[in-house]
């Protein structure tokens, strides 16, 4: 029997799965993820993050296996974070042509090679022994030109290692400037810069900060990272700072809480876009998972597929792998 008054068919097209795949506007592929990976300095044994259910802490080692899983699975990229075995003010480990992220560099690449992109995140929280991103003042402040030089060390260093794309996450201001003529001045010039662009002062980055035992240890990085309710103009200003300084690449960060942001962002520059979907992202979803409250894997599908709606070319996030492999190549 058909109704009283002509009724919009919407539903012709979803009767069918194969209805469904062949008219989706997002999809999502292997090559567009990101997989971060921390590894950590003497330990024997990878460490499981408490508050990442399925993270760990890899050793040398078991981070070789991660990143040619990773690869094999078709996984776009994988960027690495290092935990030191020693911390102190300036954060010395991440220059240290023996640092950590400078060994386990070596380590991959000597595993993947080219197989997928090797990134390193450019920063001085998990290195420094007070945990903020910078170097301090004699009164607490994080000094922003003097930690400019310190990233310029860092991701030198890390060029030297072999890193692939540096990716300087810190929030400083002119970072991308003084890591572009740092690296050019080092023959470098070919090496691409994914910048941290956008990123907020966000509670959900609370298991991370365990998995880089990075926690500042007074105050918080308000000072540095956005204010989640500052304009989106200002997120705008950041992107375009980033790219007159050099940035090849974007990024946003956390994913979900700022879907509007990436939207404009897309709109608004010519570059990849990235979108990090953090570590308080993914143990929400672990969490109720875990408690029987949602279906993991079709939240998890669901999350990236609206990471992507919003306009990310490339997507961090700690399932790459495990969604790679569910993924047509
Ligand atoms: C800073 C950095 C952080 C994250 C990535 N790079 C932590 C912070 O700013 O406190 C967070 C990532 C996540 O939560 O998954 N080096």
């Amino acid at each position: 029997m058909s109704a009283e008054f002509p009724v919009a068919r919407l539903r012709r097209l979803r009767r069918t799965a194969a209805l469904r795949r062949m008219t989706a506007s997002t999809r999502l592929h292997p090559g567009d993820l990101i997989l971060p990976v921390f590894v950590k300095e003497g330990i024997a044994e990878p460490a499981p993050v408490g508050s990442m259910p399925g993270v760990v802490q890899h050793t040398r080692d078991s981070v070789r296996k991660a990143a040619h899983e990773a690869a094999q699975a078709g996984v776009g990229g994988l960027i690495l974070f290092g935990v030191p075995a020693v911390k102190d003010a300036r954060g010395s480990g991440a220059d240290d042509p023996e640092g950590i992220v400078q060994l386990a560099l070596g380590d991959v690449l000597s595993e993947v090679g080219d197989a997928l992109v090797v990134m390193t995140d450019t920063c001085l929280d998990e290195f420094t022994d007070h945990g903020h991103c910078g170097i301090l003042t004699d009164d607490g402040e994080v000094d922003n030109d003097a930690t400019l030089e310190r990233y310029a060390a860092a991701a030198v260093a890390q060029a030297r290692a072999g890193s692939q794309m540096i990716a300087p996450s810190g929030m400083m201001d002119g970072q991308v400037g003084a890591i572009r003529a740092a690296l050019d001045a080092e023959g470098f010039e070919q090496l691409p810069i994914l910048a941290y662009s956008v990123k907020y002062a966000s509670g959900f980055y609370g298991p991370f900060r365990d998995a880089a035992e990075c926690a500042p240890q007074f105050g918080d990085r308000s000072s540095y990272q956005q204010d989640p309710a500052g304009s989106a103009g200002e997120a705008l200003r950041e992107v375009r700072l980033d790219l007159a300084e050099g940035a090849d690449a974007v990024m946003v960060k956390p994913a979900m809480p700022y879907l509007d942001i990436l939207r404009q962002i897309r709109d608004a520059v010519d570059v990849p876009v990235a979108a990090y979907q953090v570590s308080g992202e993914y143990a929400m979803i672990e969490a109720a998972a875990a408690n029987g409250w949602i279906d993991r894997e079709r939240v998890i599908m669901e999350s990236l597929t609206a990471i992507r709606r919003a306009g990310a070319d490339m997507i961090l996030t700690y399932w790459a792998t495990e969604v790679a492999r569910g993924l047509p190549a």
